[in-house]
């Protein structure tokens, strides 16, 4: 049951420091900069020339972390709608590895797309949440998150531990593609294994309620990022349409200024995500808009240089940039949660929505 929530979205977003926990547990050795993913032997993806990530939803922004994540790694990737893929997939060659990314492992669109990439020859990995799912059996290799039952429609713990395993599988793909492990895991890995305390830092100390009710019965709410921050961006603003019904919408910070600016004006919050990548850019493009008269939030750590001109905080412990984003979505998933709570939203069946999507 809920216990003491209210609702299973809510209980689920205070799950996360013991699901993100389940997820790394026996898999890094900080000590020792080492990641050990169960299934794959050393090796197992020295081949990997390039991955195509497929996913839906809130499943397309974590494969959109994990692109990007690929990429700083040196590896060449791609995040792909599956629903798109059936038209628009990139050629596949012998070193294509398919990533397909669903929590369910029942999602129509998904499976389509991991059929394809196999009937095409590639070799196949699924990342998701559920032993014995159709996506789990059919792929070669599976990843379990083990975030346990997700009941509410809207995802959230599950972002976030689908985010932390293709972080991880990134660095494993980079490593055996190099045949050594890569440089920065030092640093990465402690500050993965302290992430279940940081997150019950940011659930015990946030102003999200309070922040939700100051820009209630706004016009439309947007949401920035840049690099890791703009999955984050994408993620905070779905979360926000789909259970308050409300207008949102996420961007790369710097194409704000390329159209969606002529939206902007007082009556709409920007909430901006400072992960440590290009903060400087992403604090000028947040400038814009705050010009423009919409009130700027800022989901950065205190001390940041955004605090001294946004209108609201969002506080997040420093941490690696590679895992900031997450911290910051936690405080975006509970926005939602509040402005959906004071609409009276059914906040854990949202109409027109299923958990699994099982048609194209
Ligand atoms: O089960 P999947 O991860 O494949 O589901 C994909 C999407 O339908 C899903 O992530 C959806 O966007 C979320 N429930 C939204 O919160």
């Amino acid at each position: 049951g809920k216990g003491e929530y209210d609702h299973f979205m809510l209980k689920e977003i205070h799950e996360q420091p013991t699901s993100l926990a389940q997820a790394i547990e026996g898999r890094i050795d900080p000590e020792n900069g080492r990641i050990a993913l169960e299934d794959f032997g050393p090796g197992t993806f020295a081949g990997v020339s390039n991955v195509q990530l497929v996913a839906c939803g809130t499943s397309y922004h974590a494969a959109l972390y994990g692109a990007l994540t690929l990429n700083q790694a040196g590896v060449r990737a791609t995040a792909l709608l599956a629903n798109e893929y059936g038209v628009a997939a990139p050629p596949i060659d012998d070193g294509t590895l398919v990533i397909a990314v669903t929590q369910s492992g029942e999602t129509a669109d998904t499976l389509r797309a991991l059929r394809r990439a196999k009937t095409n020859g590639a070799e196949t990995v699924t990342v998701t949440n559920v032993v014995g799912s159709t996506a789990a059996r059919e792929a070669d290799e599976t990843l379990f998150i083990r975030a346990g039952p997700e009941i509410g429609v809207a995802a959230t713990k599950t972002f976030s531990s689908q985010a932390v395993m293709l972080t991880l599988l990134a660095q494993r793909i980079a490593a055996d593609r190099r045949g050594e492990p890569p440089a920065d895991l030092d640093s990465l890995l402690p500050d993965l294994a302290a992430m279940p305390d940081e997150i019950e830092a940011v659930l015990e100390s946030s102003d999200a309620a309070a922040i939700a009710s100051r820009y209630r019965s706004s016009r439309s709410y947007f949401f920035i990022g840049r690099g890791l921050a703009y999955p984050v961006a994408l993620e905070g603003a779905l979360k926000f349409k789909e259970i308050t019904y409300e207008h949102a919408e996420g961007f790369a910070a710097g194409e704000l200024k390329h159209g969606p600016l002529a939206l902007v004006t007082p009556e709409t919050p920007v909430f901006a995500v400072f992960t440590g990548q290009e903060d400087e850019k992403t604090l000028h493009n947040a400038e814009e808009a705050q010009t423009r008269g919409a009130p700027l939030v800022a989901v950065c750590p205190d001390g940041h240089p955004a605090c001294e001109i946004a209108d609201a905080h969002l506080e997040i412990p420093e941490t690696d940039p590679t895992l900031a984003g997450l911290l910051a979505n936690v405080q975006l998933q509970l926005v939602s949660y509040h402005a959906a709570e004071l609409l009276d939203r059914p906040i854990d069946k949202p109409r027109n929505l299923a958990k699994s999507v099982t048609v194209e």
